[in-house]
C-alpha cells in the first residue's frame, strides 16, 4: 500500500544523498509508524539497501516499526525504578489492559505500553507516564488507579 504520501516524500528526497533519516521521519509522520512495505519501496526506488533503513529505524528510539496505540503509557525501567518495583507495576498495567504476551499494544489500539530507561525522576521512582503526565511513587495498585482515572477523564 504505497500511497501518494510516499511518492511525495520520494520527490522531496530523490536527489539528496544520505536522506535515510529524513525519509523515515516523513514516513512516520505520514503513517504514525514505519510500515515495512514502505521501506522496501524506498529501497528499490532509491537503490539504497533496505537494511540501511531498518538499521537506522531500529537504532533510534524515535522510530516505530509497528503501529502504536492512541494513548502511550511509558514505564521507567531504569535502575532506581527497577529496584523500587517497576516490574510488578508493569505487570499490573499489562493485566489491566489485557495486553497479550509478546505485544505492547492493546487489541483495540487504544494503548501502547512502552518501557524506557531512566527518565530523570529517580527521586519519585517507580515512575509511570500516561500520555506525558508523570506519576511517581507508583505501586501496582496506584498505577492501576492512575490508569482508571485517566480512562475516566479522557
Ligand atoms: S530510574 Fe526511573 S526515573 Fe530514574
Amino acid at each position: 500500500m504505497i500511497e501518494k504520501a510516499c511518492r511525495k516524500i520520494l520527490d522531496k528526497y530523490y536527489l539528496e544523498k544520505g536522506s535515510v533519516i529524513s525519509i523515515l521521519q516523513d514516513v512516520q509522520e505520514a503513517y504514525g509508524y514505519i510500515p515495512e512495505d514502505t521501506v522496501f519501496w524506498f529501497s528499490e526506488k532509491l537503490n539504497i539497501p533496505a537494511s540501511n533503513f531498518f538499521g537506522v529505524a531500529t537504532f533510534y528510539a524515535q522510530f516505530y516499526l509497528k503501529p502504536r496505540g492512541k494513548n502511550i503509557i511509558t514505564a521507567c525501567c531504569g535502575t532506581a525504578c527497577h529496584v523500587k518495583g517497576a516490574e510488578p507495576m508493569i505487570n499490573r498495567i499489562r493485566a489491566d489492559l489485557a495486553i497479550a504476551e509478546g505485544e505492547d499494544t492493546t487489541y483495540d489500539s487504544q494503548f501502547t505500553l512502552e518501557k524506557i530507561a531512566c527518565v530523570g525522576a529517580c527521586s519519585i521512582a517507580p515512575v509511570l507516564i500516561i500520555n506525558k503526565k508523570i506519576h511517581g511513587n507508583m505501586s501496582p495498585e496506584k498505577a492501576s488507579r492512575a490508569l482508571k482515572d485517566f480512562e475516566k477523564n479522557k
